[in-house]
């Protein structure tokens, strides 16, 4: 009998996570790899962050903290949110854990009970439907076209909910589309949300700062404040502050459930470490323009990116209204023929041949829930930008 729990065998790990571990593994074996694969930044952390965390140590930062996050951190997390996202939030309302990621994992294991649905539109996140399954949820995916922006429609909502709807996860801009919701489009799902009181929001605000072409950003609370006394804002440093091996997120929530997270988090991980907090808080508080330079960065890129996957033929895409990948339909090369003679069937099948005939890898639309897609993350300087759709464009067109 295996000593690995039932549980386990309900979740994939994180398809994102091991393509980029395998990209990494494949070129310390000597392969000429380009990694479009990243949901990371390519920036550096901002000096004045590094700098605050050698004033941390310095100052003897490095003892356990208060579960749920240091008061000063909480008061840096506290500010954001009146400044960005006009919410205010009280000290009980606030947990910082150990990325967004942890955040998520706390709510959804605090708040459901065997068979209670998590609606999680598609394309998601890899990881909402997994999370939901440990927590022995079950997600219900709700489609988003590409004719529709790739976003919830509220009939689609409406649909969609039932008795044993516990959350709606939205995410915006989103990964891997990047949709963002405009104020009217969010005020329009929140008048479905206000007909169903049992249903609660989870919000992942994480590439909030992550926008093009000037859209703003909106978050659910703030478009509808009576949904903020069941609504999770959820959100952390590793995106806008390129801050991800920092492991450092946060959640704003009736103080209820913040109590519960935080005595889930009290026998697991504990405290966030206290190193990353005193870095985080800077993040926050400190200056804060080069965080809309750097998106203009991405933006060029993006411009790029999208023009020349257009060019390719077999494939198609949209350009994203934020977050830093581009999601490109493949229904084109299904049903091609590689020059070996293999017949791609799928868009896992097509990341293969990008992988074994290119050394291109990039993910497939199959671990986001909407296929034929591939998603190709411009988190990567302009050069391996265009080396890696130089590939592509090779890859296609030796297809039969
Ligand atoms: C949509 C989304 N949410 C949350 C996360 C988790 O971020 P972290 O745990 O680094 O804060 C990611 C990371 O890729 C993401 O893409």
């Amino acid at each position: 009998m295996s000593i690995i729990a039932a549980r386990l065998s309900r979740i994939k790990p994180s398809p994102s996570s091991m393509a980029s571990q395998r990209a990494r593994e494949l070129r310390a074996a000597g392969r000429d790899i380009i990694g479009l694969t990243s949901g990371e930044p390519d920036f550096d952390t901002p000096p004045n962050v590094c700098d605050a965390v050698v004033r941390a140590m310095a100052a003897s930062k490095t003892k356990y903290t208060d579960v749920g996050g240091t008061p000063e951190l909480k008061a840096a997390i506290i500010a954001k949110f009146r400044r960005d996202n006009a919410l205010a939030y009280a000290p009980n309302e606030v947990i910082v854990g150990s990325g967004g990621k942890q955040i998520i994992f706390n709510a959804l294991m605090c708040t459901l009970e065997p068979g209670d649905e998590v609606i999680v539109p598609a394309p998601y996140w890899v990881s909402y439907p997994d999370i939901a399954l440990l927590a022995e949820g079950w997600p219900v995916v709700v489609t988003c076209r590409p004719e529709d922006g790739f976003k919830l429609r509220p009939e689609a909502l409406e649909q969609a909910i039932t008795p044993r709807t516990r959350w709606l996860v939205l995410n915006a801009p989103n990964n891997p589309s990047g949709a963002t919701y405009t104020h009217d489009e969010l005020r329009a799902l929140a008048g479905v949300l206000m007909r169903h009181p049992n249903v609660w929001i989870m919000t992942d605000d994480i590439y909030e700062h992550i926008r093009y072409d000037g859209r703003r950003f909106f978050t659910i609370a703030q478009v509808e404040p009576a949904l903020k006394e069941r609504t999770l804002t959820v959100n952390g440093v590793s995106k806008a502050y390129a801050m991800t091996g920092w492991r450092l997120g946060y959640g704003g929530a009736p103080a209820e459930l913040v109590q519960a997270m935080t005595k889930l988090q009290s026998q697991s991980t504990s405290n966030a470490c206290s190193i990353s907090q005193a870095a985080a808080q800077e993040a926050l508080n400190g200056p804060q323009g080069f965080v809309a330079e750097r998106a203009r960065i991405f933006q060029t890129r993006r411009e790029n990116v999208v023009a020349a996957v257009n060019r390719i033929p077999g494939l198609r895409c949209h350009a994203p209204e934020g977050a830093f990948y581009v999601y490109a339909s493949c229904a084109g090369i299904i049903g091609k023929t590689t020059p070996e003679g293999r017949v791609l069937g799928s868009d896992a099948d097509f990341v293969i041949y990008l992988l074994e005939s290119q050394n291109l890898a990039l993910l497939q639309g199959e671990a986001y829930g909407l296929s034929p897609f591939v998603r190709i993350s411009f988190a990567a300087t302009m050069e391996m930008l265009e080396e890696g759709c130089r590939r592509l464009r090779l890859a296609c067109e030796a297809l039969r």
